[in-house]
């Protein structure tokens, strides 16, 4: 077999929750990104999850307790630490972040935090009432100033049969995390801080009568992925969400506004004081001129035509009226010549960026987790970005606007 060597080498920590057994998918993936994965457990997470299982799919040893006889390198911690460009805890138990966050060191993976100077990325999981406790939200902020990221848990039930947040994120938004901090597009740093972002998510629903409406396929994963990415580099956001079919980030501020008309009105509540505003929603352009005030009966009607009327552009709006300085982005879901239309509503609404993609593409549109877009600055020529997640694309996206304000300055 022929020696390649890996482009990344990421040191992965599994800590004692159910959810270990999601560490298998997440080394998989990192493998698939060419990583190589060198794993390390803790002895709770031992009993979910046989070691041999991670050595065998990593071809390394796998670190229980570096005292085991077994063990090939006798200051494991040390050497462990210093060779990997990542070290990624999938899942993190509450102990463990408590034990990160006060320095303890009492076994291979918290000696190995102590020993690291590697970025530091952790993916919490662990039962809602835990994961409120005022003693792990303190771990977790000291733990962030401390630099360490996170991929947050997300709102679903868990394994103790409650619904709650604390379940682990993901493992494809884990993996794509871990790949942009390990390639440096952005995650890493809190370039956002002093931004205040407002983003328009999903689709919107025009009501026919009080039963029916118009709506479109949009999900709501692109809008929220650029929410989670912002509000993970220091931004504070606000999320004026439409109709959605995927579970919102935590972090954001989400605010629902179901019809073109409310997000209309919602935005130009939040957008006075907003840095930057992002248009993801798939708004109606369109809408029933009246919608009826009780349900309308099929009764002695073989046929039914609707009024429609325009909606309030929000995003050209929003360029139009804007203060100096703030950055506007659109998208365009196209399905023919995708650059020459996204250019012209770069144009015609003036925005600063345009994410074109051709949602007939296998990979993109609405209900894909990942996307292959094209990015088109003001003044710019288009960028044909290859496919990733919708994550990284959102990490993509907000360096580009983060460029553009560096540049504006
Ligand atoms: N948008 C908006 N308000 C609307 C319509 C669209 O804010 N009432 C925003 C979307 O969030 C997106 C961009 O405008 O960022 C899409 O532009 P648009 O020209 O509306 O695209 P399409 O609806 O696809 O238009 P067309 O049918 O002309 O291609």
């Amino acid at each position: 077999m022929s020696e390649k060597k890996n482009q990344f080498k990421v040191g992965l920590g599994v800590t004692g929750g159910i959810a270990a057994y999601k560490a298998i998918e997440v080394l998989r993936l990192l493998q698939k990104s060419d990583c190589d994965v060198r794993v390390a457990m803790t002895t709770h997470a031992a009993e979910f999850i046989q070691p041999l299982t991670f050595r065998a799919l990593s071809g390394h040893y796998v670190l229980v307790d570096d005292y085991d006889s077994g063990n090939p390198d006798p200051i494991a911690h040390i050497n462990f630490s210093q060779e990997i460009d990542l070290f990624l805890v999938v899942p993190a138990t509450a102990n463990t972040l408590a034990k990160f966050a006060n320095g303890i060191a009492d076994d291979f993976i918290t000696s190995t935090y102590l020993a690291s100077t590697a970025p530091v990325l952790v993916a919490p999981a662990m039962n809602t009432t835990m994961w409120n406790q005022p003693a792990t939200a303190r771990n977790i902020a000291r733990l962030k100033s401390d630099g360490v990221r996170f991929v947050e848990p997300i709102a679903g039930e868990l394994a103790c049969k409650t619904v709650g947040t604390g379940k682990l994120e993901d493992v494809e938004n884990i993996a794509a995390q871990a790949m942009a901090m390990l390639k440096g597009t952005g995650h890493s740093a809190r370039d956002l801080e002093n931004e205040r972002v407002v983003i328009t998510v999903g689709g919107t629903r025009e009501a026919i009568d009080p039963v029916r409406f118009i709506s479109n396929r949009s999900s709501g994963r692109m809008g929220f992925a650029l929410a989670r990415a912002a509000f993970e580099r220091g931004a504070e956001v606000t999320v004026i969400a439409g109709s959605t079919s995927v579970d919102p980030p935590t972090g954001p501020r989400i605010i629902n506004a179901l019809s073109a008309a409310e997000m209309h009105e919602a935005v130009f509540e939040e957008i006075s004081d907003a840095t930057v505003f992002i248009g993801a929603a798939a708004v109606a352009d369109y809408r029933p001129k009246s919608a009826a005030a009780s349900k309308i009966k099929k009764k002695d009607r073989d046929e039914m035509s609707l009024e429609l009327e325009r909606t309030e552009d929000i995003l050209a709006k929003v360029s139009s009226t804007r203060r100096n300085g703030v950055i506007v982005a659109g998208f365009a879901a196209e399905t023919t010549n995708v650059v020459e239309y996204a250019t012209e509503k770069l144009k015609k609404k003036n925005l600063d960026l345009v994410i074109a993609n051709d949602i007939t593409k296998d990979g993109a549109g609405f209900n894909s987790e990942t996307n292959i877009a094209s990015i088109i600055e003001k003044g710019g020529a288009a960028e044909n970005l290859p496919k990733m997640s919708k994550l990284e694309l959102a990490h993509v996206i907000l360096d580009r606007i983060a460029k553009i304000r560096d540049a504006g300055k």
